[in-house]
């Protein structure tokens, strides 16, 4: 049977009214101090819940794992709290929310880090780039990321239990799963590909231990909240943030058929055009045949992300390449996006100048349909 972009499926526990997904997107608005969702990001994600499901802006796991300013996280009671106001006001509408997690990794700074120290990383290579970062004065500036700390065993396994406790921390929040954020160059992605990860221990080297950090915090959090509430988004052969891998095939090939072994709520990957927020001109021509294979390799519901319009959506799902499709700069702008789609209305253009920080302009004003 054919299936399109406006039939129901099942995902989890959860049935989908349609396959038009909210991608997760950072949005940089939380509450100061503490980083806690405020009635503002409330009414943001209320106005979006038509979507198929939402996936939350990347959320940090602990104050180690974050990276940029005004970032929220789901570490304090207070964000606990915040998100929990989210989470009611999306199922008021009918909706549905998984809250995305995490850990920036090496993409950080020591104005975030608990002890004013160094970012932690699989190794101490610096990320080829900059952070948004909070200055003296309060104000988000670009600032240079130092050469990060290499983690140690319990350094490690302290993360895992971190995200272990976030994804308990999104169920008392109220979120219907978490997505464990595995893509565009933050830890868990520091440790998958050989660009960023030159450990010689356990969590290094071969591809089954550069895949053991990401596959470790799958069974931490599978078991903590049942795999079917439990989701990872990947960016194969993504290059942000200085990723790139030897041997993606084989790495992600392998990710993948491991992933297999929970049945998780859906696995996420990202069309590898997108270099963070901007078009790669030049994505690997490999692509197109590594998609194929992880989509077969694949047994659960896939996502797919990256550049999508209404009617490449339609196409990718009738054609079985994906069986949902998350749109990003399209559901900032259109808070009622899969009834534009369904009408085939027109879409208000983003304004990319809002995208990150900011009030409420660019982020609760963009109109609906009448
Ligand atoms: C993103 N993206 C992103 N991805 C992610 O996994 N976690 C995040 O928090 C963010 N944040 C974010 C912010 C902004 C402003 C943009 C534009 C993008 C990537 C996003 O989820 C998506 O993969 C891309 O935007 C590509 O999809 P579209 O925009 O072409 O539909």
């Amino acid at each position: 049977m054919t299936e399109h972009l406006f039939t129901p499926i099942k995902l989890g526990q959860l049935t989908l009214k349609h396959r038009v997904a909210m991608a997760p997107l950072t949005r940089s608005r939380a509450g100061q101090p503490g980083n806690v969702p405020t009635p503002m990001n409330v009414e943001y994600y209320r106005q979006r819940a038509s979507a198929a499901l939402i996936i939350s802006e990347a959320t940090q796991i602990s104050q180690q794992g974050q990276g940029y300013a005004w970032t929220p996280g789901i570490h304090s009671k207070e964000q606990i709290l915040g998100w929990k106001a989210v989470s009611e006001a999306v199922h008021a509408e009918g909706g549905h929310i998984f809250l995305q997690l995490w850990h920036v990794g090496r993409v950080s700074h020591p104005v975030f880090q608990p002890d004013g120290g160094l970012p932690v990383a699989p190794s101490a290579q610096p990320v080829p780039g900059k952070t948004f970062i909070i200055n003296e004065a309060g104000e988000g500036v670009w600032g240079d990321v130092p050469v990060p700390r290499e983690l140690d065993i319990p350094g490690i396994e302290a993360i895992i239990a971190d995200y272990r406790k976030a994804a308990r921390n999104a169920l008392l929040a109220g979120m219907d799963g978490v997505e464990i954020h595995a893509g565009n160059g933050y830890l868990l992605d520091q440790f998958i590909n050989s660009a960023s990860n030159k450990r010689n221990d356990l969590y290094g080297g071969s591809i089954e231990n550069r895949a053991r950090l990401l596959l470790d915090v799958v069974a931490a959090v599978a078991e903590e909240v049942g795999a079917d509430r439990v989701a990872v988004r990947l960016t194969p052969m993504g290059r942000f943030m200085g990723m790139g891998d030897d041997t993606p095939e084989q790495t992600f090939g392998y990710i993948v058929a491991r992933l297999n072994d929970w049945k998780l709520a859906y696995l996420h990957l990202v069309e590898p055009m997108m270099v963070g927020t901007v078009l790669d001109q030049d994505t690997d021509p490999r692509w197109d045949t590594i998609i194929k294979q992880l989509r077969n390799d694949y047994h659960g519901v896939l996502m797919l992300a990256g550049g999508y319009s209404g009617e490449t959506a339609e196409q990718a799902i009738a054609a079985g390449r994906a069986d949902v499709i998350a749109f990003g700069r399209p559901f900032i702008a259109n808070p009622d996006l899969p009834a534009r789609l369904l009408g085939q209305t027109d879409l208000n253009p983003a304004d990319g100048n809002s995208f990150f920080g900011g009030d409420a302009k660019g982020y609760i004003d963009y109109p609906a349909l009448a």
